[in-house]
């Protein structure tokens, strides 16, 4: 790996074995994009890249030369006003109202390592040889405003991660009125863009469509970073499929609005553009201050969609997750709500607890409804200390019996709301989120907290505070169940507004952050009505995310599938829940309910007081099964075979990091009559050892290059829909 700078030619190139990055300073003193893409060889020059030539209704740069233009040239952090006539990567308003700016190369470092970013989520490195930073300072000497552009490099991954700072050195006051992390030009538009969308109770569904001319985008300006579309996209080349092919993911860490847009021009040069959503968003600088984007974290693969995913896993279990619980076994747990949602006492809480122990949970949740008057989702939001009529042996005294049954004990919250009818409230009404003269909008009977005031982020901070060191909490589930409205804070003055959806995440953020300093024992879930703001931000913070509130084992494996494009298995909460589904009223067998959730950080949400012996006893099953083999799930390598989105037959593997044990998970949607029998190839197997699968030989070759044959005769009558089977493949 290595950072070089050439003197004479003005480029920067970055590489490591995977992965060339040429960028260079334009003669105008901007810096410009000239290759980025698989490992090439060493030059001194990738000049030639650039594009210089006259064409018509072109805006040239210089007078006495008509072939350096903006608009033709790749930039890496586009500027608008001065001849490329696309949308930029930022915009400064300046005191005599003027947008344009100039910022001109002033100077470079290259050092070991990476450094963090203050106040905000980031990837990290432990040792300062596993990455180099490229720090690239501008100025625009009118506004007088620096403009840091910072590139970190991985030494042995394809990963690069980006982010701008700018910061102002002069006497005026300037207006930031987009900020994005980065733009990237790329010299064809030759790809499929892929991204996560959906919606509530369908989060993270696979979207693949060809690029046109002009603009196509994903983005949030809800507050959070959403059901409807995850902070991510992707660019493949056409051909390139799960297993073959190029690929570039391009990962935004951050959990407020975001905007990810790729314009391909007319000229049929793409532009991506990621970062904080410039829609309502304004940010002003006085002197000596600094505004810092959030990370762009950027995986280049030849080796297909699973080839990103596996670089996104590791990155994210190992260097953004953190604290104790990233290597750490995660406890099975049973969380209460689907049971018994707001109705419940000590009593039923107890003997669920008490059964969740008989059958070997190592973890018991207690949901929403425990805090307030919270009986019904009305009430209650606000008031963190217990109600003590449901549960007269308080937090403490509820934690201690279910200690003594030798499990965990976790907690619901959800610090950043208040419902009208709490004491917060009455007390408080000009806490949330609201304009004087106008109405507020409420979702599930709640309001947004004005958690970008430090009076609410101190009184909210103290209230968890308190509840945390007064109580034996191992977990907390931290939810955020509606997007925020009405976003105008009486706190600030008008100058002001436009940065109240940012204040607020880094107050999210700055929250989180005390609250695990301070209980580094406790293992954080982030929720937000179920996966509205599953993100790399949150990650940071909570090693694991409830995936989504559909909990149903057919709609799963599509959330699922298309959560581990970017997410690792142990990010998901995943849970085996009662049937009929609570969301779509279907029957699955208890067993393929387990065969999918076994593929995330595993437990229950279901009311075993209702289950029969039967029942209970293969959940006993279920939980030890996944005990024996939770180091595969959680630490091996995660790829995806055949797709819900395509396929009746669907199936994922888990191969240990060791290669010796391969777990399989095969899932029948819906079977045909006299079907065809299918094979399904292995993928990352020992290719010279031999595998045993139910007592017969397998080589690792033969598993991979003929693989598995799926005989519907075989299956018998397990042959139906819905029906599973987790194969366990072991080395001899
Ligand atoms: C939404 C979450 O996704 C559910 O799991 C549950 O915790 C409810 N909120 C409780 O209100």
């Amino acid at each position: 790996m290595a950072i070089i700078f050439n003197e004479k030619t003005k480029e920067f190139h970055l590489f490591n074995d995977y992965l060339s990055y040429v960028i260079c300073i334009l003669p105008n003193g901007h810096i410009g994009n000239l290759y980025y893409g698989k490992r090439v060889s060493e030059k001194s020059s990738y000049t030639y890249l650039l594009e210089k030539r006259q064409r018509p209704l072109t805006a040239y740069v210089y007078e006495d030369d008509e072939t350096f233009s903006l608009q033709h040239t790749r930039q890496d952090y586009a500027c608008y006003g001065t001849g490329d006539f696309s949308q930029p990567a930022f915009e400064i308003i300046s005191n005599d109202g003027s947008r344009l700016s100039d910022f001109i190369f002033d100077s470079y470092r290259i050092f070991d390592g990476k450094p963090s970013l203050k106040g905000l989520p980031h990837v990290y490195v432990e040792k300062e040889n596993e990455a180099q930073t490229l720090e690239i300072l501008l100025k625009d000497t009118v506004s007088k405003t620096q403009l840091c552009l910072s590139y970190t490099l991985f030494s042995n991954k394809p990963v690069i991660t980006r982010n701008a700072r700018f910061a102002q050195f002069g006497q005026e006051k300037i207006r930031l009125s987009r900020a994005l992390s980065m733009t990237l030009d790329l010299p064809d538009s030759d790809y499929d863009w892929i991204h996560l969308d959906g919606a509530w109770g369908r989060e993270r569904h696979i979207s693949i469509n060809p690029l046109h001319k002009g603009i196509q985008s994903i983005y949030s300006l809800k507050g959070s970073s959403s059901s409807e579309h995850n902070p991510f996209i992707a660019l493949k080349r056409p051909q390139t499929d799960e297993h073959h092919g190029e690929v570039i993911g391009f990962s935004l860490v951050y959990s407020g609005n975001f905007l990810a847009q790729i314009d391909v021009t007319p000229f049929e040069q793409t532009r991506i553009s990621m970062g904080i959503h410039p829609d309502g968003f304004e940010w002003q600088l006085n002197m000596g201050e600094i505004f810092q984007t959030p990370e762009i974290v950027m995986v280049y693969s030849d080796n297909g969609l699973n080839g990103m995913s596996q670089v996104f896993h590791e990155l994210y279990s190992k260097r953004l997750v953190r604290g104790v619980w990233r290597d750490k076994k995660r406890p099975i747990l049973l969380n209460n709500w689907e049971a018994m949602s707001f109705d419940f006492n000590e009593d039923k809480i107890m003997a669920l607890a008490e059964k969740a122990k008989s059958v070997g949970v190592e973890l018991f949740v207690m949901d929403d409804g425990w805090f307030g008057a919270r009986n019904h989702d009305y009430a209650g939001l606000g008031d963190w200390f217990v109600n003590k009529e449901k549960l007269p042996s308080g937090i403490n005294g509820i934690a201690k019996k279910i200690h003594d049954f030798g499990m965990l004990f976790g907690l619901w919250i959800e610090p950043e709301m208040v419902n009208k009818d709490s004491n917060l409230f009455r007390e408080h009404p000009d806490w949330i989120l609201h304009h004087p003269k106008r109405s507020q909008s409420h979702s599930r009977h709640q309001f947004t907290l004005d958690l970008s005031r430090e009076d609410v982020y101190q009184n909210i901070y103290q209230q968890i505070h308190r509840l945390l060191s007064e109580n034996a909490i191992d977990y907390i589930k931290w939810d955020m169940n509606r997007y925020m409205t009405e976003a105008f804070s009486v706190y600030y003055s008008k100058n002001h507004q436009g940065e109240i959806f940012h204040r607020y995440i880094l107050n999210v953020y700055r929250l989180y952050e005390a609250l695990i300093t301070e209980f580094p024992h406790i293992l954080f879930e982030s929720c937000s009505s179920g996966g509205g703001r599953f993100d790399p931000g949150m990650l940071y913070y909570a090693p694991q995310t409830w995936t989504s509130d559909n909990t149903d084992a057919i709609e799963r494996l599509k959330i699922q599938y298309g959560t581990s494009l970017v997410y690792p298995l142990k990010s998901m909460g995943c849970h085996v829940s009662d049937v009929p589904n609570q969301q779509v009223r279907r029957l699955t067998s208890l067993d393929t309910r387990a065969n999918v959730a076994y593929f995330g950080s595993f437990g229950y949400e279901l009311d075993l007081m209702k289950a029969t012996p039967d029942e209970l006893e293969k959940i006993k099953k279920q939980i030890k099964f996944y005990q024996d083999y939770q180091h595969v799930f959680q630490e091996g390598h995660f790829t995806r075979l055949l797709s819900p989105f395509h396929h009746d037959l669907v199936a994922w593997q888990v191969v240990s990091k060791d290669l010796k044990t391969v777990i399989v998970g095969i899932y029948h949607l819906l079977v045909e009559a006299n079907g065809v029998s299918k094979r399904i190839q292995l993928k990352g197997l020992d290719k010279e050892s031999n595998y045993l699968l139910n007592e017969k030989t397998y080589s690792g070759s033969e598993l991979m290059s003929i693989g598995i044959v799926i005989k519907e005769e075989e299956l018998k009558e397990t042959y139906q829909d819905f029906s599973s089977h987790l194969l366990i493949l072991e080395r001899k």
